[in-house]
């Protein structure tokens, strides 16, 4: 972060004589930022931005958007380069550290990641204490919260080793913790993890393999599911990542802070959006209905939005849903299936939407989610899994931030101001005095 030469924004309070200059920070790339810690000190005020819209919560030097070109980087490297050409793992170690990993960097993480694989086994008991058909996204944050009872040696934030070996544990363990999830639902043994496997190849494995049968993972779709953990891995400052930061500014442990990244993600607005998609599909069932339902949508009292289409940050298409639709060519066609309804109807959707003026008008484009759960349902993941398939994706981004945010020495407890607007002091009115 630099502040360059005198670039300042001066704020007045018409009426008064009271201004103050307020410096104007720029970063390596996107708009500069006016610094306003000295605001309430100088003039006496706050901001008011609900939704943090136009706020900057914090420095990161992890991932970058331009949402009206629709770039996304990590480590400054185009989220297309990467998903061509790169692995889960790979971007995991380049999201940690800050640099793409060299042989035996790669070799050393990819181990280090693998060995973490297994949960301890008395965590299995923690899956019996859950109903059958529990969500998976509530076991996921009951389970990972739990996980701090059990490194109770190594829960020191401040110490750069036990951040390190938080981190490994929490990327190799959550693939294990989702599927037996699974699998706790549809009532099949869990399978352990197998280390001598790749990283979303285990995660197939343990999803869909018995111990009655062997089972061998196609690697087209691994490398499918390699593709959708990297575009899911990072997103900057997010509302389940500022979660993270927030749990993680009051020096919470990295386990309960990802819990809490967990559930912020579940919500339909963000990672329960692919689920969300595709429920919305079946509902519109047919091509014939796409214009009843597009009325629906246009309609202010239907709260019925167009899912998988809108963000916050790209006002242009997203390029990971560019990269998913394309992924999604290819796993249809590894599996034989020529005509899939589903994705037939959503490219017919996303056209009439692209083509209408109300999501014109509004910028609203198709996002990661509009796609994400057609393919994974063609990988044989059920709807209900999708969102914990984003979540086991997102914890290498959750950590990083976390990790940048421990240390970062300008780190302090996150607490933002309000607006008041209750009823100003008054006096308490015994109970046999009121109307
Ligand atoms: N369908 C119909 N109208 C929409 C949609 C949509 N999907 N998204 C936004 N709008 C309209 C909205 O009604 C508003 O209209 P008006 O100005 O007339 O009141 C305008 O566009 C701006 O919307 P907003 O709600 O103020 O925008 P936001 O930045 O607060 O919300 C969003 C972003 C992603 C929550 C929203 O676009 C949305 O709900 N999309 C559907 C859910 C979805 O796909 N979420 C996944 C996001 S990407 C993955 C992730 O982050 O997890």
């Amino acid at each position: 972060m630099n502040e360059k030469g005198n670039g300042s924004v001066t704020l007045s309070i018409a009426g008064t004589n009271k201004s103050a200059s307020l410096p104007l920070l720029h970063g390596t790339m996107g708009p500069p930022v006016i610094d306003i810690r000295e605001l309430y000190s100088s003039l006496g005020v706050f901001t008011f931005d609900p939704g943090y819209a136009a706020t900057a919560s914090c420095e990161s030097k992890i991932t970058y958007i331009d949402g009206e070109a629709g770039i996304l980087l990590y480590r400054g490297y185009p989220i297309e380069q990467l998903a061509e050409h790169s692995s889960f793992l790979e971007v995991a170690y380049l999201l940690l550290n800050g640099e793409l990993p060299n042989k035996a960097e790669k070799a050393e993480f990819e181990g280090g990641v693998m060995r973490h694989t297994m949960l301890h086994e008395q965590i299995r008991s923690f899956f019996n204490g859950f109903r059958r058909d529990a969500h998976p996204m509530a076991v996921l944050c009951g389970v990972v919260g739990a996980l701090s009872a059990f490194y109770h040696d190594t829960l020191d934030i401040n110490n750069p080793e036990h951040r390190r070996i938080n981190a490994f544990r929490l990327i190799a363990k959550m693939p294990t913790i989702a599927a037996w999830a699974y699998k706790y639902s549809i009532g099949q043994p869990f399978m352990y993890p197998r280390n001598d496997l790749g990283y979303a190849e285990n995660l197939l494995y343990m999803m869909n393999a018995v111990p009655a049968e062997p089972y061998k993972v196609n690697p087209v779709l691994a490398r499918a599911m390699d593709r959708i953990l990297i575009l899911h891995a990072d997103h900057e400052q997010n509302a389940s990542t500022s979660t993270v930061r927030l749990a993680g500014s009051t020096g919470a442990n990295p386990f309960a802070c990802i819990a809490a990244g967990i559930a912020s993600l579940w919500g339909p607005a963000h990672g329960g959006a692919n689920e969300a998609v595709l429920k919305m599909l079946s509902e519109i069932g047919h091509k014939d209905r796409i214009p009843e339902f597009i009325a629906r949508v246009k309609d202010k009292n239907s709260h019925q939005r167009l899912m998988g289409f809108g963000h916050r940050v790209y006002k242009n298409y997203d390029p990971r849903a560019k990269i998913i639709q394309r992924t999604c060519y290819e796993v249809l066609e590894e599996l034989g299936i020529k005509d899939n309804p589903l994705f037939d109807l959503a490219m017919e959707l996303e056209r009439i939407a692209l083509n209408d003026d109300y999501f014109i008008s509004k910028k609203l484009y198709p996002n990661v989610d509009f796609y994400s759960g057609i393919i994974l349902k063609a990988l044989g993941i059920p709807e209900h899994m999708f969102t914990a398939m984003f979540a086991v994706a997102r914890t290498v981004g959750w950590v990083s931030q976390w990790k940048e945010m421990i240390e970062d020495p300008s780190q302090r407890i996150g607490r933002p101001r309000q607006l008041y607007t209750g009823t100003p002091q008054r006096d308490y009115v015994p109970l046999e005095q009121r109307g």
